[in-house]
């Protein structure tokens, strides 16, 4: 049941603030503002190295991961796709585990994945949505997402519910490991615990602004999304839900490596969607927006108050988010992101809950 919605993929962005909230309260105790470190099956604080693998909008659930697990729990990540993952021979030495991310459960390579590291005798996290899947039933820890069905073949809630469990492991492996101090941590929580309000807020204040920004990309062929850090996968998703449902081209890559090559691309024909909120890495993605608008390209800039203060570039147009902790800006720079493919799409009449050629679950190679 749609609801009020035209599409399971719209009543699933919606649903966001909902599920989001009820996935953060599986790890974190609300109440006493700190991560439930028996959430946690896994034994952080012995561990080398974290393998990690999944495919597809898990797979960029995984790669904000990676920089959250090393930055706050000082665990160095080892990340890749399950189509290459499976057949790399990666070697997997003692002190290390292994977390996949599904939605389904049922996704072939990531199973295969999974099989190769069990025969490996690593110990085997999975975070899923589906608990009476393949992937949780063969796993040793399950970390489940609680999403709810997802119907919509682009996936949307999963991914946010993805990164909550990530975000909280992340932060339970650093109490693990003593490099996350008590001062963070609550601060982190506390960002945490108001985010699904924020993301209510959001998904209200920008929806008129990302349908009038949408009809316009929808005249476009192709479109670049760019972001560093955290936003580097937020990037990737962005494009990967855009030509999924509106069939527009879209690459995503790291800000810096504009100049290694996409740069030869700009003109005013593709739009340069850039996702940055006003971090550390903020003045960076500056200087490659000015090396896009000095080609004459069309930016859409993704950011916060602060960082629509610090820009005088002129854009297409400019979605400006609350500020935000860290830990909480890849999930908040979701929500425009989806509503970006969701309304281009809309707006091109494709059939936005199952885009030709793709299936909800991959579970063959
Ligand atoms: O069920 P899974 O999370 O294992 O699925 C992984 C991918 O197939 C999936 O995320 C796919 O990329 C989606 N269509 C993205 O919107």
């Amino acid at each position: 049941d749609k609801g009020n919605h035209r599409h399971f993929m719209e009543k699933e962005i919606y649903e966001q603030p909902e599920v989001v909230s009820h996935t953060l309260s599986h790890y974190i105790d609300f109440a006493e503002g700190r991560v439930k470190l028996d959430a946690a099956q896994i034994d952080f604080a012995n561990l080398d190295r974290l393998a990690m693998s999944a495919c597809g909008t898990a797979f960029y659930a995984g790669l904000v991961g990676k920089y959250w697990f090393e930055r706050y729990a000082r665990l160095p990540v080892e990340i890749d796709v399950a189509s290459e993952f499976r057949y790399r021979e990666m070697p997997l030495p003692g002190k290390m585990a292994a977390l996949f991310i599904t939605q389904s459960g049922e996704t072939a390579d990531t199973l295969a994945s999974l099989r190769y590291c069990k025969d490996n005798a690593l110990t085997i996290g999975a975070i899923v949505n589906v608990r009476e899947s393949t992937i949780a039933r063969e796993s040793d820890a399950v970390f489940p997402t609680l999403a709810g069905p997802e119907i919509g073949v682009a996936s949307t809630k999963a991914f946010t519910c993805q990164l909550s469990v990530l975000a909280a492991l992340a932060m339970i492996a650093g109490r693990a490991r003593g490099t996350l101090t008590l001062e963070d941590e609550t601060g982190m929580v506390q960002a945490l615990v108001e985010a699904p309000r924020l993301f209510n807020d959001v998904l209200k204040s920008v929806q008129p602004q990302i349908e009038t920004l949408s009809r316009e990309l929808s005249r476009f062929k192709d479109v670049l999304y760019l972001g560093r850090g955290t936003s580097f996968p937020l990037a990737l998703e962005g494009a990967l839900k855009l030509k999924e449902i509106s069939y527009i081209h879209a690459e995503g890559y790291a800000a810096g490596e504009l100049k290694h090559g996409p740069i030869a691309l700009i003109d005013e024909n593709m739009p340069v969607i850039v996702i940055a909120p006003h971090d550390r890495h903020f003045e960076k993605t500056v200087s490659n927006m000015q090396e896009v608008a000095a080609r004459g390209g069309q930016i859409i800039l993704i950011t916060d108050e602060k960082g629509a203060a610090a820009t005088t570039l002129e854009t297409m147009s400019t979605i400006v988010l609350p500020v935000v902790d860290d830990i909480v800006a890849p999930l908040l720079y979701a929500l425009p992101v989806q509503l970006i493919a969701y309304h281009t799409a809309v707006f091109m009449g494709t059939d936005v809950d199952q885009p030709r050629n793709l299936a909800k679950s991959v579970t063959v190679e």
